[in-house]
C-alpha cells in the first residue's frame, strides 16, 4: 500500500506544491524549507525520488517531506498523499474494517449528499441564509458547506440506498456515524440534523471526521453537533485546521476563536491563520494539534461573562504547554464574525496587531472586578495575576511585566518585584508573599 502511494506521487511535483525549485544540472534545487538560509541548498533528485539539504541535513522520500514541511505524522502524510492520488487507503493502524473507517465511509456519503441538497431546490432558504451571515459562493465550495433536509428521513433514506446491504445494518452505521438517532422506545431511526445548514469538520488528513449544524435564523439549539463517534471527538479536533496551517505557518501564530461562522468569516476576509474550538474549552488534544504549527495564539473569544470564564479555563491549557497568549477583547456583543462585517478586516488586523499578552489583560480584568482602594483589594488583585505572572520563565519578559502590574493596580514596582521574587520561589503552589503588600 506505501509503495502504491508512494509510486503515484512524483516528488518533484509534490515539492513544487509548497517551494519553488529551479533546475540545477541532473537535480532540482531550492530555499530549504526545513531552515533558514540566503542561498539554496535544498536538493530534489527526481530519479532517486529523494530530497536532502546540505545545510540542515533534512532529506528523506515524498512521505518523510509532508511529514517534515506539514508537520504529520507518517499515517497522515500517507493518507494526504493517497487522496491526492485518488487511492483509497484505510486509516493506519486501524483495518479497513475498523469503525473508524466505516464511519468516515458514511460520512463521505453524507457529505456529498448534504452539499447536493444546498444546491438543490430544497437547500433555498439555506442559501439565502448563508448570503444574509455575508458567505460568498467561494466560502461556501471552499469549506464545502451542505444543508440538511428538513422532515425526519432524508438522510435516512440516503444512506440506507447509499450503504446497501440490509436496511438494518445501515441503519446501525449511520447511527454510529451519528447522523441518524435512535428512538429509544421504538427502536426507530430519524434524521438527527434537520433543516440545518451544514458544516464540515476535517481532520488533517482530509477526511470528514464530523459536522456541525447550525439552524437557519433563530431557535434552539443553535448548533448541533456530531456527538462522540469512533471518528470525532470535539477535544481533539479543531475547526479550519486542515485551510489554516498553511497560514499559521507563514505568520507564524494561529488565532482561536469560538464559532464555525468566525473561522469561516475570517478566512473569507483573508486572516487563515484561524481556527475555532467548536464550543468545548481548548483541550490537551487542541494543544497536540497546534504545537505542530506553531507555539503563539491570539485568542478571541466572546467577551460577555461565560465567555470569559471559558476563555479563563483555555488560557491556563494554553499558558500551562508553554504558549505565547495574546487576548484580543471585542465590545461587548461582538464577535469576530460581527466585528470584521461591521468594522472591517483592517479594523479587526489592527487588534490582532494590539493584542496584549495574556498577563497585561489578565491584569486590566482583575483590575475592573476588585477594589483597588483598599489594600485588601490590592492583595487579592495581585494574588490573582502573580501566580501567571511567575511562571512566565523568562525573567526578562517578566520582569517587563511589573511595571505594568504596579501601575495598573497602583502599588510600588519595588513591592510588586518583591512579591514576584517570592512567587516565583513558590511557584506552583500558588501562594504569594502577599504580606510585602500588606505591610505598607
Ligand atoms: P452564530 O450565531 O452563527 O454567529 O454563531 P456563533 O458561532 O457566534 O455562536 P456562539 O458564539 O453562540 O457559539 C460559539 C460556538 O459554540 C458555536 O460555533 C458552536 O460551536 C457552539 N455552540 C453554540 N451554541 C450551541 C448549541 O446550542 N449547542 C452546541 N452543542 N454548541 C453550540
Ligand atoms: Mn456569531
Amino acid at each position: 500500500m506505501v509503495e502504491v502511494v508512494r509510486a503515484s506521487a512524483d516528488l518533484r511535483e509534490v515539492v513544487s506544491e509548497y517551494i519553488p525549485l529551479k533546475k540545477s544540472g541532473l537535480r532540482f534545487r531550492a530555499l530549504c524549507p526545513f531552515h533558514t538560509e540566503k542561498t539554496p541548498s535544498f536538493y530534489v533528485d527526481a530519479d532517486k525520488q529523494l530530497f536532502y539539504c546540505f545545510g540542515c541535513g533534512a532529506g528523506g522520500d515524498v512521505f518523510k517531506f509532508l511529514m517534515l514541511y506539514e508537520k504529520l505524522e507518517f499515517p497522515e502524510a500517507l493518507r494526504l498523499l493517497a487522496a491526492r492520488g485518488g487511492i483509497e487507503v484505510p486509516t493506519a493502524g486501524a483495518p479497513a474494517n475498523s469503525d473508524r473507517q466505516k464511519v468516515l465511509g458514511v460520512n463521505r456519503k453524507a457529505h456529498a449528499f448534504f452539499r447536493e441538497q444546498l444546491k438543490g431546490p430544497a437547500g433555498a432558504a439555506a442559501r439565502a441564509y448563508l448570503e444574509t451571515r455575508g458567505l460568498t459562493a467561494g466560502t461556501i465550495e471552499r469549506f464545502a458547506i451542505g444543508y440538511a433536509l428538513d422532515g425526519w428521513t432524508g438522510m435516512k433514506s440516503h444512506l440506507v440506498r447509499a450503504i446497501g446491504g440490509s436496511a438494518r445494518d445501515a441503519e446501525a452505521l449511520a447511527v454510529l456515524a451519528g447522523l441518524l438517532a435512535r428512538k429509544e422506545e421504538t427502536g426507530r431511526t430519524y434524521d438527527r440534523f434537520r433543516d440545518r445548514v451544514i458544516f464540515p469538520i476535517n481532520d488533517l488528513a482530509g477526511d470528514v471526521v464530523g459536522f456541525g449544524g447550525r439552524i437557519l435564523g433563530e431557535g434552539e439549539p443553535k448548533y448541533l453537533n456530531s456527538p462522540e463517534t469512533p471518528a470525532f471527538s470535539k477535544g481533539e479536533n479543531l475547526y479550519g485546521l486542515p485551510f489554516a496551517r498553511e497560514a499559521i505557518r507563514s505568520e507564524g501564530y494561529a488565532v482561536l476563536v469560538e464559532g464555525y461562522m468566525d473561522v469561516i468569516a475570517l478566512h473569507q476576509a483573508g486572516v487563515s491563520q484561524a481556527v475555532g474550538a467548536l464550543g468545548t474549552g481548548f483541550t490537551a488534544g487542541h494543544v497536540r494539534l497546534l504545537k505542530r504549527y506553531t507555539d503563539r495564539v491570539v485568542v478571541n473569544f466572546d467577551p460577555d461573562a461565560a465567555g470569559r470564564a471559558a476563555a479563563r479555563r483555555s488560557l491556563d491549557v494554553l499558558l500551562e504547554n508553554g504558549f505565547e497568549v495574546q487576548v484580543v477583547a471585542l465590545p461587548a456583543g461582538q464577535d469576530p464574525d460581527l466585528f470584521v462585517r461591521t468594522e472591517g478586516i483592517e479594523a479587526y488586523r489592527e487588534r490582532l496587531r494590539a493584542a496584549p499578552p495574556y498577563i497585561e489583560y489578565l491584569t486590566r480584568e482583575v483590575a475592573s472586578r476588585v477594589d483597588l482602594g483598599t489594600s485588601k483589594g490590592k492583595v487579592e488583585a495581585l494574588n490573582e495575576v502573580l501566580p501567571f505572572l511567575a511562571r512566565i520563565d523568562n525573567p526578562v519578559r517578566r520582569a517587563g511585566h511589573v511595571e505594568m502590574l504596579a501601575s495598573v493596580f497602583r502599588i510600588e514596582d519595588r513591592l510588586v518585584l518583591q512579591a514576584l521574587g517570592e512567587a516565583v520561589r513558590v511557584a506552583g503552589l500558588g501562594v504569594v508573599g502577599f504580606w510585602v503588600v500588606a505591610r505598607r
